[in-house]
């Protein structure tokens, strides 16, 4: 297929979403349609630094709404779909499981049969390249002991978490649809990332944004679970080479092989603020820890093995865990003004404003690009 036809995004102003559209424009690589429900982890101030530019198409709407999606794809002829859209906290998935299984079960089932009646429409050469690349997580294999080998493609599935279940039920719907339907679809199980736009629910950015404001930083139980770290953009790029050439039916693992439990992970963060911000009142910032009750039925260790990536694919994370923090570390502390704009919740009343959800899910063709909303 044409890479002058775009490539069509779920979930692409989100944390992961959005920086790979910055990515997938810093390389040039083709147009976009980028449809996002704009739910709290949406937040279009991602996505400002492409705003204007005319490979870029902004599609306010929810995945689970089948006309809109059927609509998005006819239109805009994709060559592939690329599917991040997802509830992603696991703390929230635990207090409100209703919004992940709708989101990701029922959106991605309706993502999936708009996508198998367009490759039904599709011909040649645009047949034979169309992808349709489903985002997932490490979540979906459980929990590991600390000997236990690394979540490979062959681990048996054992999701633990209402989020970690609910992708794990995406990830076998996709499974069906290659194998009843022959929908060319590929899956990626990815361990944590971390990086710029990261909203600061999640372990890295809210330490971040709490320490420069000296509260406390709440560690979960005794702070020796183990997450496998990698850079978001090396997670870009292990998505656009599977979109490239990766096979269709497979599953991927993407990981960096950095294990570390939280309590290091906050210690090394601590050091960084310390030296990044010799100014800080609250230094030193790891006195700021607190140990506060555990996440109910928090998985103890995760670890990815990635080597099938590697070796078929030729991907390498690019970034270490050391360089990749402090890359981490310095954005936050250049964009003090988006963590604002995120804690303080200003961003969602922006959006409030510039968006009505319900006028653009009844009707796609009021597509308005976050441009002319910004
Ligand atoms: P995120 O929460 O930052 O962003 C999710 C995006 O999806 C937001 O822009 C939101 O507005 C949009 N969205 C939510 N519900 C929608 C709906 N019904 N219709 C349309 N858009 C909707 O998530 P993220 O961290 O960027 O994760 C992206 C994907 O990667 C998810 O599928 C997640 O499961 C997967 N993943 C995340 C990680 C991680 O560490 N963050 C690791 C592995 C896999
Ligand atoms: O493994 C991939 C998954 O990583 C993704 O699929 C999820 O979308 C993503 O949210 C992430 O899930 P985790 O639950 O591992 O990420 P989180 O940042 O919420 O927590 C990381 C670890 O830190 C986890 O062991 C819980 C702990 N934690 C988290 C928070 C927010 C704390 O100790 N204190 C906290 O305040």
């Amino acid at each position: 297929m044409s890479e002058l036809q775009p490539i069509l995004i779920s979930g692409g102003v989100g944390f992961i979403g959005s920086n790979f559209v910055q990515h997938w424009f810093s390389k040039g690589f083709g147009p976009v349609v980028n449809l996002d429900k704009l739910t709290y982890a949406g937040n279009p101030e991602n996505l400002a630094s492409i705003e204007g530019d005319p490979a870029y198409t902004f599609a306010h709407g929810d995945i689970c709404d089948a006309k809109l999606v059927a609509q998005l794809m006819k239109q805009h002829h994709p060559r592939a779909v690329v599917h991040f859209a997802a509830e992603s906290h696991v703390d929230r998935s635990i207090a409100g499981p209703e919004a992940f299984l709708r989101t990701n079960i029922d959106g991605t089932f309706t993502l999936l049969q708009a996508a198998r009646e367009y490759y039904a429409t599709l011909t040649g050469s645009e047949r034979e390249s169309f992808r349709f690349l489903h985002v997932s997580t490490d979540e979906v294999y459980g929990t590991l002991n600390p000997d236990d080998p690394a979540f490979h493609e062959e681990t048996p599935y054992s999701p633990n978490s209402p989020y970690a279940a609910s992708k794990a039920a995406s990830d076998h719907l996709v499974r069906a649809w290659v194998h009843t339907y022959g929908l060319p679809a590929i899956i990626t199980n990815c361990s944590n990332n971390y990086g710029p736009y990261q909203f600061p629910e999640k372990l890295i950015p809210l330490m971040i944004a709490n320490a420069l404001q000296g509260k406390p930083l709440p560690i979960y139980g005794d702070g020796q679970q183990v997450r496998d770290w990698l850079f978001v953009l090396d997670h870009c790029r292990a998505l656009q080479t599977v979109l490239e050439r990766g096979r269709v039916g497979e599953t991927y693992n993407v990981g960096g092989g950095n294990q570390r439990s939280n309590l290091e992970v906050v210690t090394t963060l601590c050091a960084l603020l310390d030296e990044l911000v010799p100014e800080s009142k609250f230094k030193p910032h790891f006195q700021l820890v607190k140990y506060v009750t555990d996440r109910p039925g928090h998985d103890r260790r995760y670890a990815i093995d990635a080597r099938k990536l590697e070796t078929e694919l030729g991907w390498r994370a690019e970034e270490s865990f050391e360089t990749g923090l402090r890359k981490t570390v310095e954005w936050y502390l250049a964009n003090s003004a988006w963590v604002q704009n995120v804690t303080s919740g200003a961003y969602q009343q922006w959006v409030a404003q510039n968006y009505d959800s319900r006028a653009v899910s009844e009707n796609p063709a009021s597509r308005t690009t976050a441009k002319e909303a910004l």
